[in-house]
């Protein structure tokens, strides 16, 4: 099949927000436990921190990690994981029916990320708490003033504020599995009067509303312009999840994924463009799609798990090839609305759905997924330039007049570089590429994730079985069937 791209290196989509490349460690399996902190571990720093998996977070160019949930923080007394940790209780954690034992709380959290060299993006809980709570717990994180919750975290050994800009307003409220789930008009009235406080405590905080929890909820659309009609002038961004999946088997139809995430995020957009024009203000929301990827594979070894243990191993879904092809082009998407897409968090980063795995007391490795998130992560930084796809479309099952070749392209802020990432969805056919544009520039690398056999995935065992195949760069360029592929152009 033929296919043509055509790069505008003179017309944006915008500049693209870093934060876009953030990500999630939630309480939850062995995300925190026997993920990045295993005191004891061969490889643990001073504070029980695993080097091993830091180095891999690290090589991901991870700007800012989402905590501490996720469905955990709407039952979580954030109190519980600060101070002396002899004192710290060990409780009932109802979101995933496990213990939380508290060794690790925002004090550790923040000192982490310092040391993983990003950002924590916070959540409050508003399931079981309320606006109380979380405006205590922006004064425990970001004041300098000499009153009570400041002064409890110098105590706990911390002089300086941790400075946390990003805070989310609960999580997945309309969720019936959500702890504390709320009806549409009771959670917008509560994120509005949450948010008026946390703002009072620290004005330069920006708020993350929650959106549905996905376009298949029956509230979707109805609960975005409730919350927004109510809280518009209070928060900065509107959150959306969704993860994606081939229960059915089907990888022609999986392959057109991004299609359904792109119409998520266009209907999204209309709401909130919608709800500014009623409210005829300057303000546009921006977007925080703090969840996304593939999620499915551990659904049923997950019901087999016994309640009531620390750090289970949760949601350790084994990614294959195909995965890692729509996990790219799930990055694509998200730069393709980079103008409205500010915040991305790839949910998750160690061990629960994660492109990071660990052994608990052994080794770590990578799955498939690792890689197309770390080739955009490095080489997607810029600005997103305008890029027009012409190619045939397919049909298949749930996905319908999805195009076969979808991409978008990256200039780097010093206009020396140019990314190209590029999928090719059709399962039994190349695309020869026509790329239009790009006069000025050569291309010098070529790199995808493509091979035989779709289902072929990477374990401790074989921690290599699935990595990016590098190309040799001559006069055409060729898409392998199923493939994510990441093209390097150079200024001549
Ligand atoms: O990321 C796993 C879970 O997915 C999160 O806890 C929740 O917010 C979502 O349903």
């Amino acid at each position: 099949m033929k296919a043509k791209i055509n790069i505008n290196t003179q017309t944006d989509i915008s500049k693209i927000d870093d934060r876009i490349y953030s990500s999630f460690i939630e309480h939850l399996g062995r995300a925190v436990y026997g993920g990045i902190y295993e005191p004891g571990h061969e490889s643990a720093d001073d504070m029980g921190f695993r080097q091993d998996v830091m180095k891999l977070i690290k090589e991901l160019k991870v700007p800012m990690v989402r905590y501490p949930g996720g469905n955990f923080v709407s039952g979580y007394n954030w109190e519980d994981g600060v101070g002396d940790k002899a004192k710290r209780p060990r409780k009932l954690e109802l979101a995933w029916n496990s213990i939380e034992t508290n060794e690790v709380g925002i004090d550790e959290f923040q000192e982490w990320a310092k040391r993983a060299e990003t950002d924590v993006m916070m959540a409050v809980n508003l399931g079981t708490r309320g606006a109380d709570d979380a405006r205590n717990l922006v004064e425990y994180c970001n004041s300098s003033t000499d009153t009570y919750y400041a002064d409890m975290r110098r105590k706990n050994g911390f002089d300086e504020p941790f400075g946390i800009k990003v805070w989310c307003l609960g999580n997945e409220m309309d969720g019936d599995w959500q702890i504390g789930t709320k009806r549409p008009a009771e959670y917008a009235r509560l994120a509005c009067e949450t948010a008026k406080l946390m703002k009072m405590v620290d004005p330069s905080i920006e708020l993350v509303a929650c959106g549905s929890s996905g376009p298949q909820m029956e509230s979707f659309g109805h609960w975005e312009e409730t919350v927004l009609r109510e809280a518009y002038d209070h928060v900065d961004y509107l959150s959306l999840h969704s993860y994606y999946g081939n229960p059915d088997d089907n990888s022609q139809q999986y392959l057109g994924s991004a299609a359904i995430m792109d119409k998520f995020i266009k209907d999204v957009v209309a709401i909130c463009d919608k709800v500014k024009e009623e409210k005829k203000s300057e303000k546009s929301i921006m977007l925080s799609f703090d969840e996304w990827n593939v999620w499915f594979h551990s659904n049923e070894q997950d019901k087999k798990q016994k309640p009531w243990q620390v750090a289970p191993p949760l949601l350790e879904d084994m990614y294959n090839l195909e995965d890692a092809i729509v996990v790219g082009d799930l990055m694509i998407t998200l730069l393709k609305h980079s103008d409205r897409v500010k915040i991305a968090c790839l949910a998750q980063l160690v061990n629960v759905i994660a492109p990071i795995m660990t052994e608990t007391g052994g080794g770590v490795w990578k799955q498939t997924i690792f890689y197309p998130f770390l080739y955009t992560s490095v080489n997607g930084r810029g600005t997103a330039l305008k890029t027009e796809v012409q190619s045939e479309t397919f049909t298949e099952g749930k996905a319908e007049n999805v195009p076969c070749v979808d991409s978008v392209a990256v200039i780097s802020e010093d206009k020396e570089t140019i990314s190209v990432f590029a999928v090719n969805r059709k399962l039994d056919e190349s695309a020869e590429l026509d790329i239009e544009g790009l006069e000025g520039y050569k291309l010098v690398s070529h790199i995808s994730m493509e091979g035989d056999d779709l289902k072929a995935g990477n374990s401790m065992a074989e921690p290599d079985k699935v990595t990016p195949v590098t190309h040799e760069v001559g006069e055409g360029v060729s898409l392998a069937a199923a493939s994510w592929n990441y093209l390097s152009y150079k200024k001549m």
